[in-house]
């Protein structure tokens, strides 16, 4: 009989932060600058499967597209990681993943990505790493992927340690049973002006605001773990609504300064704040891109995307809940049937 194949097919999910991640402490090993906590989707995955079949050089397809240059790079680095951990030689490996986003318009994330292939590359090879260990690793390839190995609630300790042992994430208890929803507006994108991680550097290389954005982010994250405690949807969307705007802030007074917002973002900001005043419980947040997310009850969502769907410039809604932890789907011969091709719609 044929040995098993070293194969994996690894499912993880998106994660949206509620208290946000920007500025690291350190560039190369992605340590942050302070703590973050998310939540993470169910909608919102990748699903990945890594094979290592001796090739000599790594191969990555996404959504049935081979990849080369700096995207296959940073695929190749991030299984070296891996491959560091494995005790002996291992050859390349074939990559291939699935993103399945709600539409086709840019909700692709690289969270999801790196947490399907922590899992994926450790299960392929045996190597067992628990999940403070996967966490580790995942955020090698993108900080926010830390959080995507866990479901629900994830909190991100930033850690002490140079080398960054203490820098992962933790599943948090209490994102189910309250009826918790995350409305994403998908909004026209334009150029994006600068990614996250030359955004981040930027902002803590050059922006005044920077130390008391860092210096605020024990207390906001103290209130809002205070807050899911005690399942207090109000304080905990009012927290996450002023960090996200506390930290686009930051980036307003960059040198030079820069901005995700487009004029739909703005609009959903408006339509949020409209809903608030006629007494619904939504909060918005927003990332490294011009999409608005809304937090808020199950019971208030579809009012919320509609008023969302009707701001000019939205393409697209969609109703996201909690979602599941990350996990391996098959392993070796069962693995290499590959992602189910479950492209955007
Ligand atoms: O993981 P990165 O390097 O793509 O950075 C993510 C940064 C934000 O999405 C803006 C905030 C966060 O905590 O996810």
């Amino acid at each position: 009989m044929s040995p098993k194949p070293q194969a994996a097919l690894a499912k993880a999910h998106a994660n949206i932060a509620l208290i946000k991640y920007w500025g690291k402490r350190d560039e190369a090993l992605h340590l942050p600058a302070a703590g973050s906590l998310s939540l993470t989707l169910d909608g919102l995955w990748t699903e990945t499967l890594v094979h290592f079949d001796g090739r000599e050089a790594d191969a990555f397809e996404l959504n049935g597209q081979a990849q080369s240059g700096a995207t296959l790079v940073k695929v190749s680095r991030f299984l070296d990681l891996v491959r560091a951990q494995a005790g002996g030689p291992v050859g390349g490996a074939w990559v291939q993943s699935v993103n399945h986003v709600p539409t086709a318009a840019g909700l692709a994330s690289s969270a999801s990505a790196f947490a399907a292939l922590a899992v994926a590359a450790d299960a392929a090879l045996g190597l067992a790493l628990g999940p403070d260990a996967l966490s580790r690793l995942a955020r090698r390839g993108s900080g926010s992927a830390c959080r995507s190995l866990f479901g629900g609630f994830a909190l991100w300790q930033a850690g002490e340690a140079p080398d960054g042992h203490d820098s992962h994430a933790l599943p948090l208890e209490g994102a189910e049973g309250w009826g918790l929803r995350l409305v994403v507006a998908v909004v026209e994108a334009g150029p994006k002006p600068i990614g996250s991680r030359e955004g981040m550097a930027l902002t803590a290389q050059t922006s005044p605001f920077y130390p008391a954005w860092v210096a605020g982010q024990g207390a906001d994250l103290a209130a809002a773990q205070a807050a899911i405690a005690r399942r207090d949807l109000p304080a905990l969307g009012a927290l996450a609504e002023r960090n996200a705007l506390k930290m686009h802030a930051t980036m307003l007074a960059a040198e030079p300064p820069f901005c995700y917002w487009r004029p739909a973002s703005v609009g959903c900001l408006e339509a949020i704040r409209a809903l608030r005043a006629q007494g619904l419980g939504v909060w918005a947040t927003m990332d490294a891109g011009p999409n608005v997310k809304a937090l808020c009850a199950a019971e208030d969502a579809e009012r919320v995307a509609e008023a969302l769907r009707a701001v000019a410039g939205v393409e697209a809604v969609g109703v996201q809940g909690p979602g599941p932890a990350a996990q391996v789907l098959a392993l070796g011969e069962a693995a290499l049937a590959g992602p189910v091709a479950l492209a955007a719609t």
